[in-house]
């Protein structure tokens, strides 16, 4: 089966990828930057805002992940006007482009836990009524979750949104509290805590979350929708202790708390787990373990590459 993901050289989207080279599947990408992980993989570059381009990237391709987008709400707060025609247009695209290939018989979308946020109820799951967003960032994930179900009702396509969680793991972007947590650590820098820390998240390590999205091609997952959230409540004190265990040697520091931080909703992945067998299966620790491993990684990388320019440098001078 051949498979093309959008944003495939994202976070999520290179594990989604690296899922299904796992699992078997053909995969090839569809993203404005080179990924930067795997260079053995077939690559289209291009915009999902054209349709033109998303239609040969699509030749031969039996199902389209769509994860390509502008992801961080910060982004989207401060450019509103493009984030919207990369997350909304964009989506209109990908449905369109499959909708000509007959060949594509699943559109996977990525969507997120954020769609909660407004809800009535603390406790949700796919059933809760949502209600209008306060964020642009949901407004757009929540339109394109709309536009999937009414190309699957009107053109008869088979499409499944995945409302991911907050993810963790390598490859994250750096202005995630885990992230800045871990590269604060890693410089000496103390942590800081806003209120008594106690404020919960779930988190999800990325590759479980990869491991879910490969689960959605099942048939039962036709034309439905599924939460992917973590298992423990991790609260922002815990965060800090757990990098404090592995690092060692850190600081932890409280300040007054934020008004209006967010309180977390309660989000039962309990659907992904019966009709597609999903359960996220590495534990925060180990997740938080890994991601340090692969930071450090990553940093030797750069100081070694720095030292090699150094030195061409002081030999040619
Ligand atoms: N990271 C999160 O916290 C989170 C949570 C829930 C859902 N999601 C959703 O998951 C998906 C992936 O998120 P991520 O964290 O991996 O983001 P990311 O920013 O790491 O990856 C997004 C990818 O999309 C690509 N892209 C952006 N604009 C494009 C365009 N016009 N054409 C082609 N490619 C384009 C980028 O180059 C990038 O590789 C997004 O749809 C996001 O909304 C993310």
């Amino acid at each position: 089966m051949k498979v093309l993901v959008t944003g495939g050289s994202g976070f999520i989207g290179s594990h989604v990828v690296d899922k299904l080279r796992d699992k078997g599947f053909e995969v090839r990408i569809y993203d404005m930057v080179l990924p930067s992980i795997r260079k053995d993989i077939e690559f289209y570059q291009g915009s999902i805002l054209d349709l033109e381009s998303l239609g040969m990237a699509m030749m031969g391709v039996d199902a389209v992940y769509h994860l390509a987008a502008i992801a961080d709400v910060k982004d989207v707060f401060e450019r509103p006007h493009y984030a919207e025609s990369i997350n909304v247009r964009g989506t209109i695209n990908v449905l369109e482009a499959a909708r000509t290939h007959q060949n594509v018989k699943r559109v996977v979308y990525a969507s997120t836990t954020w769609v909660y946020s407004d809800t009535i109820e603390t406790n949700v799951d796919e059933t809760t009524p949502l209600r209008p967003p306060s964020h642009l960032y949901t407004a757009t994930k929540l339109t394109s979750e709309y536009y999937c179900q009414a190309y699957s009702k009107l053109y008869g396509m088979n499409v499944t949104i995945m409302r991911y969680g907050i993810p963790y793991g390598p490859r994250a972007r750096g202005a995630a509290v885990v992230p800045i947590f871990v590269s604060k650590a890693l410089k000496g820098e103390p942590l800081t805590i806003a209120g008594d820390g106690l404020q919960f998240r779930k988190f999800v390590y990325v590759e479980d979350l990869a491991e879910g999205n490969v689960l959605a091609l099942k048939s039962i997952a036709k034309n439905k929708i599924y939460n992917l959230d973590g298992k423990e409540k991790v609260s922002i004190k815990q965060i800090a202790e757990t990098v404090k265990k592995i690092i060692g040697n850190v600081k932890i520091e409280y300040i007054p708390a934020r008004p209006g931080d967010f309180s977390g909703k309660e989000v039962s992945s309990e659907l992904a787990k019966k009709e597609l067998g999903w359960e996220p299966k590495v534990s925060f620790e180990e997740g938080v373990r890994r991601y340090i491993n692969w930071y450090k990684k990553v940093e030797q990388e750069k100081e070694a590459e720095w030292a090699r320019l150094d030195n061409t440098l002081r030999t040619q001078l």
